[in-house]
């Protein structure tokens, strides 16, 4: 496009972030912006922001530092911030970084081509609103582009749990589902884009209510009706709440085959007496008991969760609840952090345990779940699986895609592209990937 302005996003944190990053280039591309390559060529950098963890805000205020010379060598170039951080700190973003010319919250994303305008003419734009409207409908009007062979979407956002760490009751707001029929219109535009996988997005997607055509649609309700899109593959979901997991999306993990073999299933500490001073709602029992439930209904599905470690309270006995309960799920894959007081949460005001103690018991952790990680990884040695190839690999002739599992798998194999859903053999373990062999059909 002749004379087209360039915007250059760069996103952190979370894969919503990732879907929300994707719908502000479109909503942008329909003003006259296309993609810029580095930040060094565009009229727009966007921060996409993530709040959940340390020093995020820190962060941001380092980053958009940095665009400090690029600003005063292109006086037109126009910088903002979006996402969580921007949700949370709002106006205090413009104050101690008066470069930036545009703020917005992640409820008013469909608002950014009439913000760029404003801030085109000189103005400043801050939006961090709840707005009443649905901002989908004005973001989904996107151009026909072809597609890699995955996507995102996202089905719901915000949450209503209030965990005592959480700042996303705070920054994403209320818990709210998207209607089936939009999101079943959207799965279907995806795959005739060339989208093969739809992974469904919410902060507590499990939770998913939206209006159907009759009446309020479940989760599951959902999943089995984008099943019957034809040319739909594999469809994943994520995150889940454990006391939202409900027998019929149970029993979906069962029956539904495009439904893939995985289940991320946050639990964050395996004390009761933790879990009660995080504001969880469960029992470490409950979620065995629940995972128990999975595991009957699809035996060979891939448990993945979160944890925190250090939470205030935290003594060495709940910290060996946690690693017991580890040791009784096992995990396929798995995320955990150092707790980190995030301001306006009611466990920010509450002592801290001593760092080098939350250190070393997340070390500790992590040294249990990466070898948990790797038995299971291991064990898919000589097992037959479906890949679905998404890109090139590192080698030459090199393709790499995603077993059901979500294991990273590579095959020397110059005759599949990217979008092929294929069988292979594995035949060797990494430490963060699988390799294999094609089997002929
Ligand atoms: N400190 C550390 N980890 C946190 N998470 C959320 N809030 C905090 C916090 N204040 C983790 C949880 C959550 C994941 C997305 O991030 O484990 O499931
Ligand atoms: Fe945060 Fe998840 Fe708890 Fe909601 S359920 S408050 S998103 S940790």
């Amino acid at each position: 496009m002749a004379g087209a302005k360039k915007l250059f996003i760069k996103t952190y944190g979370c894969q919503m972030n990732v879907y929300d990053s994707e719908r502000m280039a479109e909503a942008m591309g329909a003003s006259g912006y296309v993609e810029a390559s580095s930040p060094d060529d565009a009229d727009m950098i966007l921060l996409n922001t993530c709040h959940i963890r340390e020093k995020a805000a820190e962060k941001v205020y380092s980053e958009l530092g940095r665009f400090k010379p690029l600003k005063a060598a292109k006086p037109d170039l126009k910088i903002g911030v979006a996402g969580c951080v921007a949700q949370a700190e709002g106006e205090e973003i413009m104050r101690r970084q008066p470069m930036v010319d545009l703020v917005v919250g992640p409820q008013s994303y469909h608002r950014l081509p009439a913000m760029e305008a404003r801030v085109r003419s000189g103005a400043k734009a801050l939006d961090t609103d709840f707005p009443a409207e649905d901002k989908f409908d004005v973001l989904n009007t996107r151009p026909k582009a072809r597609r890699g062979p995955t996507a995102f979407l996202t089905v719901q956002e915000g949450c209503d749990k209030f965990c005592a760490f959480c700042v996303v009751p705070y920054t994403r707001g209320a818990e709210v589902s998207r209607p089936a029929t939009k999101v079943l219109a959207e799965a279907r535009d995806l795959v005739e884009r060339g989208v093969r996988e739809i992974t469904l997005l919410g902060q507590n997607v499990n939770a998913y209510h939206g209006d159907g055509p009759d009446g309020v649609w479940s989760l599951a309700r959902l999943i089995r009706a984008l099943a019957e899109i034809d040319g739909l593959d594999r469809i994943r979901f994520t995150t889940s709440h454990p006391n939202d997991m409900s027998d019929d999306l149970i029993a979906a993990h069962g029956d539904c085959e495009k439904l893939m073999p995985y289940l991320h299933l946050p639990v964050q500490s395996g004390s009761d007496r933790i879990l009660k001073l995080m504001n969880r709602k469960h029992t470490a029992e409950a979620y065995l008991r629940l995972i128990e439930r999975i595991r009957a209904a699809r035996p060979d599905i891939l448990i993945s969760g979160d944890f925190i470690v250090g939470f205030p309270g935290e003594t060495e006995a709940d910290f060996n609840d946690t690693m017991a309960l580890v040791e009784s799920v096992r995990y396929g894959q798995c995320y955990s952090f150092k707790y980190s007081p995030r301001p306006g949460t009611p466990a920010a005001e509450r002592d801290l345990v001593d760092p080098e103690q939350a250190s070393d018991r997340l070390a500790r952790l992590q040294a249990l779940l990466t070898q948990q990680q790797r038995e299971i990884q291991d064990a898919m040695v000589g097992r037959t699986v479906k890949v679905l190839f998404e890109r090139a690999g590192r080698l030459p002739g090199q393709m790499a895609g995603k077993s059901d599992h979500l294991h990273a798998v590579h095959v020397a194999a110059p005759e599949v592209s990217a979008g092929d859903l294929c069988t292979v053999r594995i035949t060797e373990s990494a430490p963060n990937s699988l390799a294999g062999q094609l089997v002929a059909a």
